[in-house]
């Protein structure tokens, strides 16, 4: 499942990946944006739509899939939730941003794996060029990010999960959880 699909670049990039190495792409994925136009678009540039599932919704609200929607699968779970590039997208502050972990944690399978990235506001060093966009982005309501720090997305994954893996590359949060703690 990858929320904030975007336009669907990621997917479209592990999809010609896994074709190339000869791998069967995925059993199935299931695209959730809150903008109709993306699912559209990503939809259509992953071009499986047999495979795929397209789920309009707010991240900060807890959703559901369809029943009828999970095709090929007898489980409602889902082995990998991907949260690429939204996280620095939703307004401020950044505690109500981690809060998106509790409950998304609830469509993971027991083994499942969520990950993403982010851009971080704070606790990351910009250059100028960075600071400026920033604070551009900031100002226009294209980032929320202003103050967004690892440590709180940090403590709010390791509330919900007992494996927790995070790197800082350049001002770019990359983080991978396991093993979702029972509510
Ligand atoms: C910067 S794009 C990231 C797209 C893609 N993941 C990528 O990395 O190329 C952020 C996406 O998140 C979506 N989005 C923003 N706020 C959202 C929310 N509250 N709930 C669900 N999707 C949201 C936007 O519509 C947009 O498609």
């Amino acid at each position: 499942m990858d929320i904030g699909a975007g336009t669907g670049l990621f997917p479209m990039n592990h999809r010609d990946r896994m074709r190339q190495s000869g791998q069967e792409w995925p059993l199935h994925l299931t695209l959730v944006d809150m903008n109709t136009l993306c699912l559209q678009k990503a939809a259509d540039r992953i071009g499986c739509p047999s495979k795929t599932t397209c789920v309009q919704a707010d991240v900060f609200e807890p959703f559901t899939v369809p029943v009828a929607q999970r095709t090929l699968t007898t489980s409602p779970k889902f082995d990998s939730i991907s949260l690429i590039y939204l996280l620095h997208c939703l307004p401020p502050p950044c505690h109500r941003k981690a809060t998106v972990f509790a409950h998304l944690k609830n469509h993971l399978t027991p083994e499942g794996t969520l990950f993403g990235a982010t851009v971080l506001g704070s606790g990351a060093h910009h250059n100028l060029l960075g600071r400026l966009t920033i604070r551009f982005y900031n100002w226009k309501g294209i980032f929320g990010n202003k103050d967004d720090s690892p440590d709180v997305f940090v403590k709010a994954l390791e509330n919900e999960f007992e494996e927790v893996e995070t790197h800082i590359v350049g001002v770019v949060l990359l983080f991978r959880a396991r093993k979702p703690r029972l509510a």
